[in-house]
């Protein structure tokens, strides 16, 4: 029988397979669909300081090839998610991965400071490369001295026993860098990728479909990139561990993700069409190791780079 645990960081996961961030706003509502705790964990949508209303609408809009959304972290803020949100996730026993975001680096040092705090949190994820955001100017991820000082002042206030991942782009010259800045600064691991900025047209108003005229695809489309960014993150830095996460639908799309190096994969936009994805992910890939002959992780992990 395939043996689909895995430990991330520290973290004992179930299965590798998590939610990706903002595809459900903290877990809540997946839970009609299925069990949240049998997952390997549940990402919150990015909190930030103080709420948000986002950009404007329409903020999702489904092309043939993926998903555009400009949703601009809308979410409750920091206070109303450590009140609420948080403590639901944590007293229904889910393995809780909090999303952080911040204008600044001091936003995400404050952020850090009391999610690190807070109880029951199983893991923090830095989201330092949201697209949506006027001018870009918080996309720290495009370069890595920023990537560098975000995560090297946030990593000091949260517990050890944490494990913190940055969320990367794909949108740079060379993804190795940044993740390299990252674990430096701190960082136990790299998630790669968050969505990438497109712009699709309307055919009967000739304008943008997005209210906010760009927005992050994400899907299948994005697939191979995020393949690519973990291939890559893999062969130059062999010992971080990595999330592997865009446009997976099937086992065999995860089991892509770790033979490129993944040791942990997220489900996003098929959630959409397919609310308990994550679980039929798992099931899947464990199907795909066993026809295969394989009994756990550790014997695809990067496999296909020898
Ligand atoms: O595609 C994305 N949309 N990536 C992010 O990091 C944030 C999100 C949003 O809220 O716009």
């Amino acid at each position: 029988d395939v043996d689909l645990a895995v430990d991330l960081c520290g973290l004992r996961m179930p299965t590798p397979v998590m939610t990706a961030s903002g595809c459900a706003a903290a877990g809540r509502e997946l839970d009609q669909f299925f069990d949240v705790t049998s997952i390997g964990a549940v990402v919150t949508k990015s909190i930030m300081r103080s709420p948000r209303s986002g950009r404007p609408t329409p903020r999702m809009v489904e092309t043939p090839s993926g998903m555009l959304n400009s949703i601009g972290l809308q979410g409750p803020g920091i206070d109303a998610f450590l009140a609420r949100d948080l403590p639901w996730l944590v007293q229904r026993g889910a393995r809780a991965f909090v999303s952080i975001a911040g204008e600044t680096a001091d936003e995400y040092v404050e952020l850090a400071r009391r999610v690190g705090q807070a109880p029951g949190v199983a893991g923090i994820e830095v989201n330092i490369s949201c697209p949506n955001v006027e001018n870009r100017g918080m996309v720290f991820a495009c370069d890595p001295d920023s990537s560098y000082r975000v995560l090297s002042e946030v990593r000091p206030h949260i517990p050890d026993d944490i494990p913190v991942f940055a969320k990367l782009t794909p949108d740079v010259t060379d993804i190795t860098i940044v993740a390299g800045a990252a674990a430096d600064a701190g960082a136990d691991g790299v998630t790669v990728i968050n969505t990438l900025l497109g712009i699709a047209m309307d055919p009967d108003t000739l304008r943008p479909r997005l209210g906010g005229v760009t927005g992050g695809l994400s899907g299948p489309a994005v697939r191979p990139v995020a393949v690519r960014a973990v291939w890559q993150i893999r062969r130059a830095l062999p010992d971080l561990p990595i999330i592997g996460v865009g446009g997976i639908r099937t086992g065999f799309d995860a089991l892509e993700m770790v033979l490129a190096g993944a040791a942990a994969v997220q489900v996003g936009t098929v959630i959409f069409h397919d609310p308990s994805a994550p679980v039929r992910v798992a099931d899947e890939l464990r199907d795909e190791l066993a026809v295969r002959g394989f009994a756990s992780l550790d014997e695809v992990r990067g496999l296909a780079h020898v």
